[in-house]
């Protein structure tokens, strides 16, 4: 029986493909590789597809013995998602209810969905926890709580049962610098820093220092991409032991600030990486740290890359390479 991975030429979605050939799981990819590389999908069954074109997502659940879905694919940046909403909805939205019907109609019924901390918005506590109030402050953030709410009906009205994975900030790389993260334009804080001593940048901009922090810039909570990886094993797992339909925050429950990341990045690269304050990023809430104690008792889960140093040290070994 195989694992479909959708989005698995993704950031998040390539490492989690590695991780379950590495449990020696048989794994199916799709990926319309709209923002996917070939490059990063470590199998050959590979189906370049849109998880729109239903026609051809039914004959991938004929083509092959389907146990169970891990979804990824997904449009996923905050700032493009508020002028572009349409796309957002679309892709994200309609494509996870044509993903299901395929589901519903091949009788497979279990499914691990990448979620976000966007489903937040601004919290009113830290550490946030599950049932803490949902209130989205952009498109994708909305779409992917849409996404949460569709499988819940989708669990009552045909028993479809999931495991929703609300990530913090995911970063970092596989240890052995064959896949790691490429996104083009890139906006997250770690690969940024990292171009500057890559060269392709000349300093990296902080974007505010007057947030009510300890220095005044945003405090973020950071999170291995392998360990992300390893919660989605063990949410499958959950789910074909005959388990109920659980949502889960992933991060690693310590907040850094931005300064913090770059100072930790000057050690590891040996480079004095230039920064400058710059104005606000809209929509950037001042602290997003998770509580994962929920993860850690249901399913057992145990980070084992959880220090910054480790995080940046394996984004720049693949970055360098
Ligand atoms: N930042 C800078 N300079 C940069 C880039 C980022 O100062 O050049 C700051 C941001 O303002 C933020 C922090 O670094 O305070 C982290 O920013 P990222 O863009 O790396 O990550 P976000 O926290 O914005 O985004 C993450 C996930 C999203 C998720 C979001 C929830 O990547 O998927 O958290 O708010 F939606």
């Amino acid at each position: 029986m195989a694992i479909l991975i959708t989005g698995g030429a993704g950031y998040i979605g390539s490492h989690t493909v590695r991780y379950f050939l590495d449990q020696g799981e048989e794994v199916i990819v799709v990926d319309n590789l709209q923002s996917g590389h070939k490059e990063l999908v470590q199998t050959d069954k590979f189906y370049n597809l849109d998880i729109r074109d239903k026609e051809r997502l039914d004959k991938v659940f004929k083509e092959n013995k389907i146990e169970g879905v891990i979804h990824f694919a997904a449009n996923s940046l905050v700032g493009e998602s508020m002028t572009n909403p349409y796309e957002y909805y679309h892709n994200n939205v309609y494509g996870m209810l044509c993903l299901l019907d395929i589901m519903r109609q091949n009788h497979v019924d279990r499914i691990v969905f990448s979620s976000t901390a966007a489903t937040y918005g601004e919290p009113k506590n830290i550490p946030i926890l599950e049932d803490d109030e949902t209130n989205p402050t952009n498109p994708y953030g909305e779409t992917k709580l849409a996404m949460e709410k569709m499988m819940e009906w989708f669990d009552i009205a045909y028993g479809i049962k999931y495991v929703s994975l609300r990530y913090f900030n995911a970063a970092g790389a596989h240890e052995s610098g064959e896949i790691g993260e490429m996104h083009n334009p890139e906006t997250h804080l770690i690969p940024l820093i990292l171009q500057v001593p890559l060269g392709i940048r000349d300093k990296i901009y902080i974007f505010g220092d007057d947030y009510p922090t300890k220095d005044g810039t945003c405090v973020r909570d950071y999170i291995h991409v392998m360990d992300l990886a390893s919660a989605h094993y063990l949410a499958y797992k959950h789910l074909l032991n005959g388990n109920n339909s659980e949502i889960f925050n992933l991060g690693n429950g310590n907040g850094y600030t931005v300064k913090e990341v770059i100072e930790s990045a000057r050690r590891i690269t040996n480079h004095p990486i230039p920064a400058e304050i710059a104005k606000r990023r809209d929509g950037d809430p001042a602290v997003l740290v998770a509580s994962s104690q929920k993860i850690k008792k249901v399913l057992n889960w145990n980070p084992q890359y959880d220090s910054l140093e480790r995080i940046i040290q394996d984004a720049w070994s693949w970055h360098n390479k």
